[in-house]
């Protein structure tokens, strides 16, 4: 999600303050096709973790899932103001077939806190998460992130201490530059619901800290950053990178998945059919299959 501050936290007061919208008409659901809905949040796998890991000076949640020194975890890196959770029907798809995976929430998202004073960045997430995972023992790693949370991993992908730790990366429904987001986004009924469901389950994992503040920090990181240049993704080595995109995609305009495959030289890439940025909560076996097909396969 790519978004202006000003359309964010307006939003995010109005949920805030239980406020409806005034677009969109009340339409019965199985009028729409799935990839124009925004699926229940789907529940986090137990156990969920209460210990938080201090860094930075914030603290940062994660909870590893089958742990087995034998396998490579695979993190899932979720997507701007949303938090792991999003990723549950996967994740708990992955669970079941024996898999090691590491849910991450990133600084300031669901149970991770943020300082009143911090200035968002991918570079600060990427370390971040890194910083995470080796205090939690964790030193190399395969890794999902969406959105925000795949900006943040090409951002990893590109700090030399950090991309030796990353073994493979799936990227879904990233971009190199704001104006990689698709204007109409902020106009979608799915974008105000998204954003009013974010600040309810805000105010539930974090009932003392400030949404709109933080979801401020979000829209500025979003208008301002990445600023991924074609030249910096032609030295990531792109056998290790799938790129995914959404065949419905209404919040990262439909030409980047190519213009990032094109980019990251040896990369491969799949689009995921009649699903939107969306995907992990509309379709969660394709999502599922995708990355199995690149990590398990
Ligand atoms: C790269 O990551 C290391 C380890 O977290 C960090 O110290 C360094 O500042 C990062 N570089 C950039 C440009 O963010
Ligand atoms: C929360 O943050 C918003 C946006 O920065 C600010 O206007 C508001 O005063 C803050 N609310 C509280 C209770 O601190
Ligand atoms: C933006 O999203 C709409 C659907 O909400 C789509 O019809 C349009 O083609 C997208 N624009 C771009 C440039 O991808
Ligand atoms: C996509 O949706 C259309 C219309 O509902 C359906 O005919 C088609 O089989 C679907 N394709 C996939 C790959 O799910």
């Amino acid at each position: 999600m790519v978004q202006i501050p000003s359309v964010i936290s307006y939003l995010a007061l109005h949920a805030l303050l239980g406020i409806k919208g005034t677009q969109g008409r009340t339409i019965p659901r199985q009028d729409k096709p799935v990839w124009e809905t925004l699926p229940a949040t789907p529940a986090l796998p137990s156990p969920i973790s209460d210990v938080r890991i201090a860094a930075d000076g914030v603290e940062l949640w994660m909870q590893k899932y089958n742990e087995d020194a034998s396998q490579t975890p695979l993190v899932f890196d979720h997507g701007g103001l949303g938090y792991s959770a999003y990723f549950g029907d996967v994740l708990s798809r992955l669970i079941a077939k024996g898999h090691y995976v590491i849910a991450v929430d990133r600084r300031g998202h669901g149970r991770s806190t943020f300082k009143d004073d911090d200035v968002f960045t991918f570079d600060m997430f990427a370390s971040n998460i890194y910083e995470q995972l080796k205090s939690a023992g964790v030193g190399q790693y395969n890794v999902v992130g969406w959105s925000d949370g795949g900006a943040t991993t090409i951002s990893a992908l590109l700090n030399s201490t950090i991309s030796p730790t990353i073994e493979k990366a799936f990227l879904f429904g990233t971009f190199m530059v704001p104006e990689d987001s698709n204007s109409t986004f902020p106009n979608t009924d799915i974008y105000s619901q998204f954003v009013s469901r974010c600040a309810q389950e805000y105010s539930e994992l974090q009932p003392n800290a400030n949404f709109s503040l933080f979801a401020n920090k979000v829209g500025t990181l979003e208008a301002t950053l990445p600023q991924f240049t074609t030249a910096q993704l032609g030295t990531i080595s792109g056998s290790r990178v799938r790129i995914a995109g959404a065949e419905y995609d209404e919040a990262v305009n439909l030409d980047v998945p190519d213009k990032l495959h094109a980019a990251i030289p040896g990369s491969s890439l799949v689009i995921l059919k009649n699903v939107s940025h969306f995907a992990p909560l509309q379709d969660p076996d394709q999502f599922t299959t995708a990355v199995e097909d690149f990590f398990y396969a």
